[in-house]
């Protein structure tokens, strides 16, 4: 069977992607916010993460100059935050303080902190930095991640299900759907 195919200009057109928001500090800018959709992991030895960052972005320079961040990732009831983080820039205004929102600290990082309100809190060493036209790729090795109890299961693994994770694909903002064994035919 012959399947017809439109062929498309090249361009980005993955997803799903997740939504996370990154904390990022340093000594000179102080801490800030940033929802990134580029953001995936890359390699399980050592623990690594990449973040996508456009060079005109305030977070860009802090994550340039500090070589940490953290990626903590939101509930679908905390779209709001991910929106208002997403769109608004650290130069002028304080995301914490307009959001009420708690800088943590951080088991194993020297400047970033942690978005405590969030349930998952992954720190991150920058080990490599690429720049790739319109964004630069902040290769992060994972030193420590903070877990909320509520997330955790009787096994004490994070639940999906409890996480309530977003996912983004075209403009829109989805829950994760009904789950579904992995099966070999
Ligand atoms: C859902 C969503 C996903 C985004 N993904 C990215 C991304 O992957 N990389 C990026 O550079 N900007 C991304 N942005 C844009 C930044 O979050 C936005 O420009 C932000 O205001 C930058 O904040 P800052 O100047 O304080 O760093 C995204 C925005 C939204 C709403």
């Amino acid at each position: 069977m012959t399947i017809s195919k439109t062929i498309l200009k090249p361009q980005t057109s993955m997803f799903p992607l997740p939504v996370v928001v990154v904390s990022c500090a340093s000594e000179e800018h102080g801490a800030n916010l940033i929802t990134l959709a580029w953001a995936g992991t890359l390699c399980s030895i050592p623990p690594t993460i990449g973040i996508s960052i456009n060079p005109l972005r305030h977070s860009h320079a802090i994550v340039d100059q500090s070589k940490e961040f953290v990626v903590n990732l939101p509930s679908v009831s905390q779209q709001d935050i991910v929106t208002f983080c997403g769109v608004e820039s650290g130069r002028n205004t304080d995301k914490f303080a307009h959001l009420g929102l708690t800088a943590g600290k951080a088991e194993t990082l020297k400047y970033a902190p942690i978005l405590a309100e969030f349930a998952i809190n992954i720190e991150c060493v920058v080990t490599r930095q690429v720049d790739l036209g319109s964004h630069t790729l902040f290769l992060g090795e994972i030193k420590a991640t903070q877990v909320s109890d509520s997330v955790l299961d009787k096994d004490g693994k994070i639940s999906t299900r409890l996480a309530d994770p977003i996912a983004y694909a075209g403009s829109r903002y989805y829950a994760l759907g009904d789950a579904y064994p992995l099966r070999r035919n």
